[in-house]
């Protein structure tokens, strides 16, 4: 089963992009380790990341027809776009939204995400194994 891992703004940096926050490993290596473990769980990953809202959505669109779920990590655009929260909610494949910190423990205005109603569920405080354990989320879920 073909899946998509989503990544938004700035996650490019990840590895230098305070790492206190976010951690050491670089968006390649999480890739890595993501596309081994859907190997395990039978699934084929596929990664895109960008900075561009409208790119988000249009992978979003595509997504729809070519994979039967998404982990996404909708990074700052959590918290303020309703654009992106339409396309999760326009199309009716999984996506559950995944988040490397755990905002609530962090600014107010990291405190709502305008995401995660449309979304299937939500994982955050993890570092890069938020990922990992939305993967494992999505593999249990295509496997019913
Ligand atoms: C983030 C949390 C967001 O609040 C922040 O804007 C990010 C990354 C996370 O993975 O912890 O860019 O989504």
């Amino acid at each position: 089963k073909k899946v998509l891992v989503l990544h938004g703004p700035n996650l490019n940096l990840l590895g230098e992009r305070e790492p206190q926050v976010y951690g050491s490993l670089t968006l390649e290596a999480i890739n890595q380790r993501l596309i081994e473990a859907g190997r395990e769980w039978n699934l084929e990953v596929g990664c895109f990341q960008s900075n561009h809202e409208g790119e988000l959505i249009e992978a979003l669109h595509t997504a729809r027809k070519t994979v039967e779920g998404v982990v996404f990590n909708p990074a700052g655009y959590t918290h303020t776009s309703v654009a992106l929260r339409d396309a999760v909610a326009a199309i009716s494949i999984p996506v559950i939204e995944v988040h490397l910190s755990n905002p609530a423990a962090r600014e107010d205005f990291r405190q709502v995400s305008l995401l995660a109603p449309v979304c299937r569920g939500s994982i955050a405080g993890f570092g890069w194994r938020s990922y990992w354990l939305g993967l494992l989320a999505l593999a249990s879920l295509l496997a019913e």
